[in-house]
């Protein structure tokens, strides 16, 4: 999605992808700096690591708590910081680097732009516990969610997290278990769906989704979960994860190039390159 966008802003720039051990990460992300990258974008588990690597979090980074993007600043002699697209060659006195986090503000728009729902004041049952379900569940707290429930096959990990939220949003009404009632959205944010044959996320004898007005699938390969198979035929409206990758996405690039992002064009070259279509 990147290369067919940064072509459409007319940047001479190319999206790369490369191979980094943990161990190496710091020297990586030294590397590219050194090198003078724009940017860059990291996943699991570098997202964890790279909070205490980079020098500077931008308040989405120190907010969530992970960085998935990472910006390349330079200072001119003047002292101002500035990204390097800014800088001319022979003004950077010094680099430094800025960590940012596009994925938590990707959850709350592509589920409100793709399932047509505003999430404020929504009754939400959000599945998984994992690195994915946390920061969904912080998100959706902040978003101002009416009530929560959290379920997870580890509970504990589960109740972490409501005791987090009840720490740092107080007023929203969080729960570990199922709701006893309809819900606007069920969320699957566990792995399960991932590989064919698995399991549902949730257990049937204790929720059925014909109580759920929406379901969100963090999956996006394959373009249609079990899950989210079950939820279309309980009258559910659907949406799968490849919103989330493409705002998580498109927001990194407006951090890179300072322009907007066309996004249409990223989602349609998304589109193609993982579904061929
Ligand atoms: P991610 O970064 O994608 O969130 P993760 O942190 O490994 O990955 O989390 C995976 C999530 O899927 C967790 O909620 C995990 O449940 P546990 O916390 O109990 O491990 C869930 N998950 C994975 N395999 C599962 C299975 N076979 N049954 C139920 N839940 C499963």
């Amino acid at each position: 999605m990147h290369n067919p966008a940064l072509e459409t802003l007319g940047l001479d720039w190319r999206y790369l992808a490369f191979d980094v051990h943990p161990e190496q990460l710091a020297a990586a992300l030294k590397g590219a700096q050194a090198m003078k990258f724009i940017g860059l974008n990291l996943t699991v588990p570098h997202k964890l690591l790279a909070v205490e690597l980079v020098d500077e979090l931008d308040d989405s980074a120190r907010m969530w708590g992970a960085v998935n993007t990472v910006l390349f600043e330079g200072r001119t002699a003047q002292g101002e910081w500035k990204p390097l697209r800014d800088c001319g060659p022979d003004e950077i006195a010094e680099l430094r680097s800025r960590g940012f986090n596009t994925d938590a503000d990707a959850i709350t728009r592509a589920i409100e732009e793709d399932l047509r729902l505003s999430l404020r004041g929504a009754k939400v049952l959000l599945l998984g516990a994992g690195g994915a379900g946390r920061t969904a569940a912080l998100k959706l707290a902040s978003a101002g969610v009416g009530e929560l429930w959290l379920v997870n096959r580890t509970l504990s990990k589960a109740e972490e997290i409501a005791a987090e939220i009840g720490r740092r949003w107080s007023n929203l009404r969080v729960r570990t278990g199922y709701p006893p009632e309809k819900i606007d959205l069920a969320i699957n944010a566990t792995s399960l769906g991932l590989r064919a044959g698995d399991p549902l996320p949730f257990d049937p004898a204790k929720f059925a989704l014909n109580r759920a007005g929406a379901a969100y699938d963090m999956i996006y390969r394959p373009a249609e979960t079990e899950f989210l198979r079950a939820a279309a035929s309980a009258g559910c409206r659907v949406a799968n994860g490849l919103g989330m990758l493409l705002y998580q996405g498109a927001k990194a690039l407006e951090i890179w190039t300072g322009a907007a992002a066309p996004v249409e064009l990223m989602r349609t070259a998304l589109r193609e390159h993982i579904y061929g279509a």
